[in-house]
């Protein structure tokens, strides 16, 4: 089936509000939601009607989603412009399982690994580890960038309720300013660095490694720094020339893609906070959603239905970005988490064959939590003249027993945006609403347009019992599986990130330039007038 078909079909849904489709079926909440993993997905208040959904299930079925998602599970390397197998789901697979690739089972070496970042984390939580000056590590730095980065920290972000361990902190941006305020506040003798890199050459990464060594230099001799030292990372001949030991090294193979690797090594960090219990509590519910994705059927399966939903408002409908609203503070992270997620994996415009895509490439995806978006950005999507499909979510519960009025409050909230949205307010009732407070004539009309609220913007709800690992898991597979179906009904390939390299290689070539090492010569008149003002200014300020 075509998109034509699906796009002339919208034409034609685009003269009933969302509004008069639950008037005209009173079970639509019911039967536009799906459920599993313990998570509850509502997708009524979109304008999709019956015949959209079966027509986007279709076109699923046509580009062949339950297909790839099965090789994808098998270990078929679909990754096919770096020729890599995706199997960051065989990362938190129960023991039961095996994944073949190239005649090999990988699953003894995940669990191998799985084992060895428990006795790492164990016995750092517990003391045995201790620093070579005999004191505790009290705190850990994950330094990394992008994948080696956002999935960690969103995550020890959002399970602080569980913390029990060392305090764990993050560096990623080049920028010295941040490794600078986060080492200024911590003591060398009782420190731990966890170098995060799946390469081992990022830049970012390689720069604030090499600024953390001379900083416990400081204070540690040059003989034992390596103690204060491990390695997160797929490149273990860099490891060892970097002069970590083996043993402090957690590797990972080429099929887990950098921001789908929070679930082994890279979350070792989130271990050590939370214990590894609960870490594998958050494989659970990753791996109860890995089964939902593989069993649930058509509208009843969860990231099958996101994605639809994600596919029609930015393919059918034109919509170009999406909002993540969760209503959960310790969520703050996860729009950031979701924009490599989603715009480092569907952020293409080449077909897998090649070609140039006919369809527009995933949307711009961007939030904040609320209620805290509601009094900054929430203006525009309400009246605004662009329409951005929100993504809701909150919890049943949350973890301060003590305040339960304010959950209360935020989810009465929460759940008014979305009402806001469907509803809107009408020009009459503006009219009306202006008029008992006393507008009349010209001036009531000019104050009621402005208190119009078009309605009729879509929005999704995603409910979950409470902020727990488990949930954190199936959330965030959720959101993984969610991607994987995009890029399938966009025909690209979702797990390769060529759009990056560009920048990085004219960096690398400009940085002896900002050195002065080499001339500007022969550089664009911008960026060349650009360098010659910084150093300008660089001589007035130092
Ligand atoms: O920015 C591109 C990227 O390759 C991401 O995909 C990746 O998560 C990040 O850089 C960090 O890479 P590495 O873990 O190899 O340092």
């Amino acid at each position: 089936m075509s998109i034509e078909t699906l796009i002339a079909h919208y034409g034609k849904l685009t003269e009933t509000p969302i509004q008069d489709l639950f008037d005209a079926d009173p079970n639509r909440a019911a039967r536009y939601s799906s459920e599993g993993a313990g998570l509850f997905f509502d997708w009524s208040k979109t304008g999709l009607d019956d015949q959209a959904v079966d027509l986007l299930l279709s076109f699923a079925d046509e580009a062949k989603v339950a297909a790839w998602r099965d090789q994808m599970f098998r270990g078929s390397k679909i990754n096919l412009t770096e020729d890599r197998a995706v199997l960051h789901t065989a990362l938190r697979a129960g023991p039961e399982t095996e994944v073949h690739l190239d005649g090999e089972d990988v699953m003894p070496g995940v669990h191998d690994t799985l084992a060895r970042m428990r006795d790492f984390a164990t016995r750092l939580r517990s003391g045995q580890i201790r620093a070579p000056g005999g004191g505790r590590f009290r705190d850990v730095v994950n330094i990394g960038i992008g994948g080696s980065d956002l999935g960690p920290a969103m995550a020890t972000q959002a399970l602080s309720p569980y913390h029990d361990g060392p305090r764990v902190h993050f560096v990623s941006n080049v920028d010295g300013a941040q490794i600078a305020d986060v080492l200024g506040a911590l003591n060398p003798a009782e420190t731990l660095i966890l170098v995060a890199s799946k390469t081992f050459t990022t830049i970012e990464t390689m720069t604030n490694a090499t600024t953390a060594r001379d900083w416990l230099l400081r204070d540690v001799p040059a003989d034992v720094v390596g103690l204060h030292f491990a390695a997160l990372s797929s490149n273990l001949e860099k490891t060892g020339e970097w002069g970590i030991a083996a043993e402090r090294v957690f590797g990972f193979e080429d099929w887990v893609g950098g921001r789908y690797s929070m679930w082994g090594p890279i979350g070792l960090s989130l271990m050590i906070a939370i214990g590894a219990d609960r870490f594998e509590q958050m494989l659970g519910g990753a791996r109860a959603m890995d089964a939902h994705f593989q069993t649930a059927e058509g509208r009843a399966n969860m990231p099958l239905m996101l994605a639809l939903v994600g596919f029609w408002h930015r393919q059918v409908c034109g919509y170009t970005t999406r909002a993540v609203l969760p209503y959960e503070q310790r969520l703050a992270r996860l729009p950031a988490y979701l924009q490599q997620l989603e715009m480092e994996s569907n952020g293409k415009r080449v077909a897998l064959d090649g070609t140039m895509l006919d369809l527009p490439s995933g949307p711009v995806v961007w939030g904040e939590p609320g209620t805290n978006g509601q009094h900054a950005f929430y203006q525009l999507i309400h009246q605004g003249t662009d329409i951005i499909p929100c993504e809701f979510m909150v919890g049943a519960v949350g973890h301060e027993r003590d305040l339960v009025h304010q959950h209360q409050l935020l989810v009465a909230n929460c759940l008014a945006q979305s009402q806001a949205l469907m509803l809107g307010r009408s020009l009459s009732e503006a009219r009306e609403m202006m008029h008992a407070k006393g507008f009349e004539g010209d001036e009531l009309e000019r104050q009621a347009a402005h208190r119009v609220f078009p309605g009729n913007r879509p929005s999704t709800t995603l409910v979950y019992p409470k902020l727990t690992p488990e949930t954190l898991g199936a959330i965030i597979a959720l959101y993984e599986h969610r991607v994987f179906v995009e890029g399938v009904l966009l025909g690209i390939n979702s797990f390769d990130q060529w759009g990056v390299e560009l920048g990085k290689e004219l960096a690398v070539a400009l940085a002896p330039v900002l050195r002065g090492e080499a001339s500007a010569d022969g550089l664009d008149g911008s960026t060349q007038s650009l360098i010659e003002r910084l150093d300008q200014l660089s001589d007035v300020r130092s």
